[in-house]
């Protein structure tokens, strides 16, 4: 925990308190409230968690101002340029960039996991065909804390890492399966040969009838997509997997939380609802009208792919995945996509568009990623599974900070209430 160097003074009804501050690293001071129900026996207010740091941590820093984001110190741009999933991982798991010989161990290790216990099969049968992979996803993740009982003991610091490797593992296989699921094809099992991001590519789209070659090129647009994802400080899911493994809940249980949380549209749901928004569009005549019901106060509607809690400025990992959208789109022959051209012109009118501006709307990591995924040949509904699999690392790292938190305690939100005060039950007849 970090020392408080200097204090705020709050005053209620005459009385003052002094609340601690304390100093990050980087970033904003953070004021110490955690004696003032206590001290003053008011709480404070703050929906969505706009201005309450929730926990301390040393993972990842967002600077939303500037439009950077760094892993254990290390800017996006370089982690997605420079080394790859697997290596990144190793970094947000143990602190530090892993040598030669740390990374073979690690890639090993978690190569030898990623089959699934072959009773698990039965489960993806028990869900209609038809059915989300994200709810399959939560389903079979969740099932996993009935198949792995060595490695459900929070309390067991060798059990915490045997699940967090068995969840990077295995969630790929995980994801693959609920898509071959859906699509009634065999399932694809895993090949040890391959990396991580071409043996997920290989799951998804093989049959037994014909391999799948991997593309080099769309391997490492695969193992991108995954860097770009791994992890995000306290969003809403892994807040959600925090939140939920604060009572003491197994692993597999928390994870399964936080894929259910990141199913939502308004987080991991967005780049399905992008790309579903740029086939609505569908030629670059159409923006205008979309534009305008972007910005009307009385249409729902809000362009899927813009905007951030708290990036108010260019979203780092949406720069990385323009750049990959183009290399893959190229690749496949396919530049001159109509799907790209109206996200490339939607982008540059938004940008152009006095409220977005005022209102520091800036595309978001979700913006380029779905042209990416569909080019490469998975449908809408994969998107969402695929930053599933990509975020499990961040949620385990925060997840196994947090337990190995001596400070660490339930959460327990306060509110603020506005119902009726305490009156008498009144039977029935006399309503
Ligand atoms: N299109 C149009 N207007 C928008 C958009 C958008 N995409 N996003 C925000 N606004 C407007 C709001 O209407 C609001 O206007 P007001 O001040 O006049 O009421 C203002 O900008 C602030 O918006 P909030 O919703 O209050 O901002 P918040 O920080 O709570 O929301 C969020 C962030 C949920 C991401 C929002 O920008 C959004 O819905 N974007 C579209 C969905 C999306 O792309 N989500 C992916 C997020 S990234 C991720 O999870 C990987």
């Amino acid at each position: 925990m970090a020392e408080s160097t200097k204090s705020a003074k709050l005053s209620i009804d005459g009385k003052e308190y002094e609340l601690p501050i304390f100093a990050p690293t980087a970033g904003p001071d953070v004021v110490d409230i955690r004696k003032l129900y206590a001290q003053a026996g008011v709480f404070t207010y703050d929906p969505g968690f706009t201005s309450t740091a929730s926990c301390d941590s040393t993972i990842t820093y967002i600077d939303g101002d500037k439009g950077e984001l760094l892993h254990r110190g290390y800017p996006i741009d370089q982690l997605a340029g420079n080394s790859h999933y697997l290596e990144v991982c190793y970094l947000l798991l143990y602190g530090e960039l892993p040598t030669p010989a740390e990374l073979e161990d690690f890639e090993c290790r978690v190569t030898n996991h990623t089959m699934l216990h072959e009773q698990m099969m039965n489960f993806f049968r028990g869900f209609r065909r038809d059915a989300h992979p994200m709810a399959v996803m939560t389903g079979v993740v969740g099932a996993m804390s009935a198949f792995y009982h060595d490695s459900t003991d929070i309390a067991d610091p060798w059990q915490r890492e045997v699940a967090s490797i068995r969840l990077i593992a295995k969630m790929p296989t995980i994801a693959a399966m609920a898509y071959k699921y859906t699509i009634g094809q065999p399932f694809v099992y895993p090949r040890n040969d391959l990396d991580y991001a071409s043996n997920f590519l290989r799951m998804c789209f093989a049959v037994p009838a014909e391999d799948y070659e991997v593309n080099p090129i769309l391997s490492r647009a695969m193992d991108r997509i995954f860097t770009l994802h791994a992890d995000h400080e306290q969003n809403a899911s892994t807040s959600t997997v925090r939140l939920a493994s604060s009572s003491g809940a197994n692993p597999f249980a928390c994870i399964a939380a936080g894929i259910a949380c990141l199913w939502g549209p308004a987080h991991g749901g967005a780049n399905q609802a992008c790309l579903e928004m740029l086939n609505e569009i569908g030629t670059v005549d159409r923006i205008p009208e979309f534009i305008a019901r972007a910005k009307d106060k009385n249409d729902p509607f809000r362009l899927m792919g813009f905007g951030h809690r708290v990036y108010k400025n260019f979203d780092p990992r949406a720069k990385v995945m323009k750049q990959s959208a183009d290399e893959v789109l190229d690749l496949l022959g396919v530049e001159n996509n109509p799907i790209l051209q109206v996200a490339k012109e939607l982008e540059a009118a938004a940008l152009a568009d006095p409220y977005f501006a005022e209102k520091k709307l800036f595309p978001n990591v979700d913006f380029y990623s779905g042209i990416i995924l569909e080019a490469m040949g998975f449908p809408t509904s994969m998107f969402t599974p695929i930053f599933a699999l990509s975020r499990t690392v961040g949620w385990i790292s925060q997840w196994k900070e947090m337990i190995a938190d001596p400070q660490n305690k339930i959460g327990r939100p306060r509110q603020l209430y506005l119902g009726s005060t305490a009156r008498n039950y009144v039977d029935i007849e006399n309503r």
